[in-house]
């Protein structure tokens, strides 16, 4: 038996689930930590032997350092940490924010991250592990009516991104992928939060967005092909880069129209 774990966060459905399932494959030994205690008890159906699960959200810190002492408790150590639970939560920017929608999304979706780096990070230190952050497209180009989880993950990307360069600087051994997907097929907007997708223009990019969905499993694929390239970013889409390149090349234009650039440097 691997003597390899991976702590999956939101890992009762969709994307996560993929991910235990293809861990699980892989040898690993799989923590799912996810406040659906139903998809829960159907995830254990996938293994008896190298899977726990906990019932924990990840908005709460303590919920997640207890996870934590519940794979350190069943496995010894822990090698991944996958901080993939959000909710979706889109809403045009330009409409009134409701603002416990924001707060939903960003506790889930931004402090859930920050908490379970917080839970984990002393395990990876100490066994040269891999951090996976479910971001998104999302996270790299601003979609419009995207909202509250748009600029989530704007911010997790970002997080992500510092805390590599930092381990960096630290010498510390602990990769750190982001995964960027573009649509992928799971229940996400109906596990999200209430009134979702209510603007019709809204509706209709993810409609669009949909033509092009994966699968999860696909996704957890690229998932287990990062685990040995240790690949800072995982792109579904490559249309992302393009997009990516034409917002780089807007703000370059934009800087060059202004007094902003100064001198050569
Ligand atoms: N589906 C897509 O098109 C897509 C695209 C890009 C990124 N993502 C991201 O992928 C991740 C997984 O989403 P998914 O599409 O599999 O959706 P999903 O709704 O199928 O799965 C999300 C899981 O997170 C769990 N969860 C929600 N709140 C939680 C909390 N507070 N604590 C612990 N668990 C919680 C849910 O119970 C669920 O099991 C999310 O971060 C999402 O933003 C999804």
């Amino acid at each position: 038996m691997s003597a390899r774990t991976a702590v999956i966060t939101g890992g009762a459905n969709g994307i996560g689930l993929a991910i235990a399932r293809r861990f699980l494959a892989a040898e690993f030994n799989v923590v799912i930590a996810d406040v659906d205690d139903q998809a829960l008890d159907a995830a254990r159906a996938l293994d008896a032997g190298r899977l726990v699960t906990v019932v924990a959200d990840v908005g709460d810190p303590e919920a997640m350092e207890r996870v934590r002492r519940v794979a350190v408790d069943a496995f010894g150590s822990v090698e991944v940490l996958c901080a993939n639970a959000g909710i979706g939560g889109s809403s045009p920017v330009s409409a009134a924010a409701d603002l416990d929608r924001w707060h939903r999304v960003w506790d889930v979706n931004v402090f859930g991250v920050v908490h379970s780096i917080n839970a984990f990070l002393p395990e990876l230190r100490a066994s040269g592990g891999h951090i996976f952050i479910t971001a998104s497209r999302t996270g790299l180009v601003a979609t419009p009516y995207t909202g509250a989880y748009g600029a989530s993950k704007f911010a997790v990307v970002a997080l992500g991104e510092m805390l590599a360069a930092e381990l960096a600087e630290a010498g510390d051994d602990v990769a750190v992928t982001l995964l960027c997907p573009g649509a992928v097929r799971t229940e996400l907007a109906s596990h999200g939060a209430a009134g979702a997708d209510a603007d019709p223009r809204q509706a209709a990019v993810h409609a669009e967005r949909w033509k092009t969905a994966i699968s999860a499993d696909e996704l957890a694929e690229h998932v287990h092909h990062a685990l040995t390239t240790r690949q800072r970013y995982v792109i579904t889409h490559p249309v992302t880069i393009d997009w990516m390149r034409d917002r780089l090349e807007a703000v370059a234009e934009d800087a060059r129209r202004g007094p902003t650039v100064v001198g050569e440097s």
